[in-house]
């Protein structure tokens, strides 16, 4: 059984989606804990709801193997879910955890990634740009932006006048549908990954 920490900063309906669809217990994980860098994040209630342990901690915490560590020891972690989590992980998690931590990106990378680009400003960036599509991007994360290696993407249309608004509702229909699932059939099959 692998054991999850979601990492999130925000509205957390990919936490929520994940939470809920290893809750059944039967699909290889289950999500220990969530680590959140933002104490203001609708994220933090929404997971504390469903009866998953909380984290919130700050930047310097993050970057701190002092804290870290021994928090996702204690928990037993070994399988790392970026959802929404708008920090770049310090080079101990990224090598301590290398090809077992997943990010969800959403849009089409190598199209509208890198700094800067997280939620609604990469919808923005796709309406100014006049893409006729756009969609999901699940990969590996290593110590730089959106570079991973490619393990899942789906693509929508994007319609002539679609708001950045609309085309944040397609992408996280998108994310719903796929990331849990791909987080399953990637790392609890008893498949090996590599970054
Ligand atoms: C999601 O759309 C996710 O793909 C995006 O942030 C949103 C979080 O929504 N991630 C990034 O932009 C990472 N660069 P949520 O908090 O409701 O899951």
């Amino acid at each position: 059984m692998r054991r999850i920490a979601i990492f999130a900063s925000g509205r957390g309906s990919n936490a929520v989606n994940i939470i809920k669809y290893f809750s059944c217990g039967d699909r290889g994980a289950a999500v220990a804990l969530v680590i959140c860098n933002n104490p203001k994040a609708e994220v933090t209630e929404r997971c504390r709801s469903l009866g998953v342990h909380v984290e919130v901690l700050s930047r310097a915490d993050i970057n701190s193997p002092e804290v870290m560590c021994p928090l996702l020891e204690k928990h037993e972690v070994d399988l790392i879910v970026l959802a929404g989590f708008l920090q770049m992980l310090p080079p101990f998690l990224t090598g301590r955890f290398a090809g077992n931590i997943v990010n969800i990106h959403p849009s089409l990378l190598p199209r509208f990634g890198g700094k800067g680009m997280y939620g609604r400003h990469v919808h923005e960036a796709v309406v100014a740009a006049g893409e006729s599509e756009t969609g999901i991007t699940v990969h590996l994360v290593n110590d730089k932006y959106d570079d991973g290696r490619i393990l899942f993407q789906a693509s929508v249309a994007v319609a002539p006048g679609d708001t950045a608004a609309d085309v944040e509702h397609k992408v996280h229909l998108l994310e719903k549908a796929h990331f849990p699932r791909v987080i399953a059939a990637t790392f609890c099959r008893g498949e090996s990954s590599e970054s």
